[in-house]
């Protein structure tokens, strides 16, 4: 085995923020075709936080092909994003005072990238969480699972 698995292996072992770090990051690029690189994702349930990393490898701007990542319950995110529109692009098209939205990036365009950090303690196991981005007319194939193990 080599030394840099052994290591990894020892970091699993002890709880190590090397370990943990791996599953608590949400990375996703999206492009200028209306997509994300993923259909699911996995957090740990024991993150303290989580955080949302995405990226736009497209070079189209923000009012015209803006993306960002927005994690409801399966149940709740249908509804949250047809109420998206209501906040506008200088809302992140999330509605206001929307409780069904967990956590959600800003709108962002071709080049950039943006994070968010979340507590850990909002995401449960057992529940369904879907990620989709808000932007009008994305969120129907711009979605995927959120998993927590
Ligand atoms: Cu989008």
């Amino acid at each position: 085995m080599p030394i840099h698995a052994l290591a990894l292996a020892a970091a699993a072992l002890l709880g190590s923020p090397l370990a943990v770090a791996a599953n608590c990051s949400i990375d996703l690029v999206s492009d200028d075709l209306m997509r994300f690189d993923k259909t699911s994702v996995t957090v740990d349930a024991s993150c303290p936080q989580v955080t949302i990393n995405l990226s736009h490898s497209g070079r189209l701007p923000a009012a015209a092909m803006g993306h960002n990542v927005v994690i409801a319950a399966t149940g709740d995110w249908q509804a949250a994003a047809q109420d998206g529109i209501k906040g506008g692009l200088a809302g992140d098209y999330v509605m206001a005072g929307d409780d069904r939205i967990i956590a959600h990036t800003a709108i962002i365009g071709g080049g950039q990238t943006t994070s968010v950090s979340f507590p850990g303690s909002a995401l449960s196991t057992g529940t369904p969480y879907t990620f989709f981005c808000s932007f009008p007319g994305h969120w129907s194939v711009m979605k995927g699972e959120l998993v927590v193990r």
